[in-house]
């Protein structure tokens, strides 16, 4: 089999230089995290994570599988047990904020390694790392409100005798994380911060795309004095490590972040021990222009609900409904902007968008993109991957899109845009376009009209929408889906109750 030749040798990091530490933490020999040490993996199984900007390795990980994950299964509970579980609020607080400012100090070399594992631009690393240390201070504070309430006792109780009834908030238990390639850093501690601020100890499987972030994390829960089994990282396959903790009898919650069909394989897995189960899964977000809108808002506002981390984003806003009055100027100014937004490797300065994060999804959205041209479509810019080492593909638009086709129904999860025009003003006519999807993660309407901006808000069946603005996601909003774009919610007071039962307590006194 002849390989066509690569237009240009790739280089590490495409020549870009990264910070002595980043290059220290990639030689290192990555093992599994389990009860406070590392540890090699059972087998001794290896694998090698790439940089998707130059397809080039970058580091080797131990793999675990199910006799892995039963050690760090043993790990949690010990740790549950033994303490966390009842720790004082203050205590956990105080390791949260420790970790926080491990983070920040490290804070360089989390974002290069977020860089070089997922393909992410350095701007979006650089706001995630920062991100995750406001997260850890938000569920700091949370920590300490943990409070339960008094009720009523029964009749049959009070009518013999004084009696008292109140409430306590408990930590459900041994949690694991089961955690995508995207936002690897972040997806880790969203979910860390509101379970360890719970009381309830972890396990953590990162994507075996992008190993490396959740890893660098390990050392610093460790520095920051978190008693051993209180946080696990056992690296590993879907299949592998990911199906035995959504299967461990020994575990009592699942919180996941990734595909739709991944996460009903979560709940068939989950349904032994009926672990508890959030769900963050994919979507298809409408994005809806009215003919009011602030065009020098909403064609770069509209551009990047597509294009941000090059697409591969869960409440990307893919499906684009431009009424008829601003058609036109929308899709022209959409043009120019895609064609002017820096495609590079992550660590390029100025880079706007990075490659797809393995070659395996590049191949898969550039099979969308041959759909949407069979369907139909009409593409008015893009389409194409890049001349260049890398997973890359040039932001794409297409226009001429109906409701029907594969490219406007499925998660494509790259920098693919399907545009739609309407000509109504009626919310309800707006919404059932809106709502023609079996995805309700995000959405955004573009509009001067405070009137017509809330009641389409109203009607778009969506967890979160956003009023000239998209995706605008943040650590104290609550986060999550409608129909298959999940269970539950993460952010916010919510999540803390994702890892909290509750005890109704009642004394005859
Ligand atoms: P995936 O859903 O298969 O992977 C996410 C995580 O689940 C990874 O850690 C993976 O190892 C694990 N996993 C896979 N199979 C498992 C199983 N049977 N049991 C337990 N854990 C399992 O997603 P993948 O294959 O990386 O991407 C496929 C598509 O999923 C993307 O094209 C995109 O449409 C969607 N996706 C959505 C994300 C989101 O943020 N909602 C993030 C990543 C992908
Ligand atoms: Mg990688």
């Amino acid at each position: 089999m002849s390989v066509s030749p690569l237009p240009y040798a790739p280089t590490p990091f495409d020549g870009h230089p990264i910070s002595d530490a980043t290059r220290a933490f990639l030689a290192r020999d990555h093992q599994l995290f389990i009860d406070g040490r590392w540890a090699a993996a059972f087998g001794g199984e290896v694998m090698e994570t790439r940089d998707p900007a130059t397809g080039l390795v970058v580091a080797r990980f131990a793999v675990g599988e199910a006799a892995d994950v039963n050690a760090a299964v043993v790990a949690a509970r010990n740790a549950f047990d033994g303490g966390w579980a009842r720790s004082q609020p203050a205590y956990r607080a105080a390791l949260l904020r420790r970790l926080a400012e491990l983070m920040q100090r490290d804070a360089q070399m989390l974002a290069e390694l977020e860089v070089i594992d997922s393909g992410m631009p350095m701007f979006i690393a650089s706001l995630t790392v920062s991100n995750c240390v406001e997260m850890l201070h938000y569920y700091a504070g949370l920590a300490g409100t943990i409070e339960g309430t008094t009720t009523t006792p029964p009749a049959h109780v009070s009518m013999e005798a004084e009696a008292l009834t109140y409430t306590l908030r408990e930590p459900v238990g041994v949690a694991a994380h089961i955690i995508p390639w995207n936002v690897p850093l972040s997806m880790a501690i969203l979910k860390l911060a509101p379970a360890l601020a719970a009381g309830c100890t972890n396990i953590v499987k990162p994507s075996e795309e992008t190993p490396l972030t959740a890893l660098a994390l390990a050392d610093l829960i460790a520095e920051a004095g978190f008693p051993a089994g209180v946080v696990n990282i056992v690296n590993g396959t879907g299949p592998g490590v990911g199906a035995a903790l959504a299967g461990h009898p020994g575990i009592d919650k699942v919180a996941f972040t990734g595909s739709t069909a991944t996460g009903r394989r979560i709940v068939e897995a989950a349904l032994g021990n009926l672990k508890k189960v959030t769900l963050e899964l994919g979507g298809k977000s409408p994005v809806v222009v009215m003919p009011d809108a602030d065009l020098e808002l909403a064609v770069p506002g509209v551009a990047m609900a597509t294009y941000f981390l090059g697409g591969q984003n869960c409440m990307a806003g893919t499906r684009i409904f431009v009424h008829d009055d601003v058609y036109e100027a929308m899709i022209e100014g959409l043009v120019a902007f895609s064609e002017n937004l820096v495609v590079d490797h992550g660590l390029a300065p100025g880079c706007m968008i990075g490659p797809m994060v393995s070659q395996a999804h590049a191949a898969k959205v550039m099979g969308y993109i041959a759909r949407g041209l069979s369907e139909g479509a009409t593409l008015r810019t893009g389409g194409q991957r890049l001349n260049r080492a890398g997973h890359f593909i040039a932001p794409t638009i297409f226009t001429a899109t109906t409701p029907d086709m594969g490219i406007v129904q499925d998660e494509i999860f790259g920098p693919v845009m399907a545009v739609q025009r309407f000509d109504t003003l009626d919310p309800d006519e707006i919404a059932r376009m809106a709502n023609n999807s079996p995805y309700g993660l995000s959405g955004s309407v573009w509009t001067r009209s405070l009137s017509a901006a809330h009641k389409i808000a109203a009607r778009i069946r969506s967890g979160h929408v956003s009023i000239n603005c998209h995706g605008a996601v943040a650590h104290n909003i609550p986060f999550g889906g409608y129909g298959q774009s999940g269970w539950g919610r993460e952010f916010g007071r919510e999540s803390l109750d994702n890892y909290l039962e509750t005890k109704a307590v009642t004394a005859r006194l």
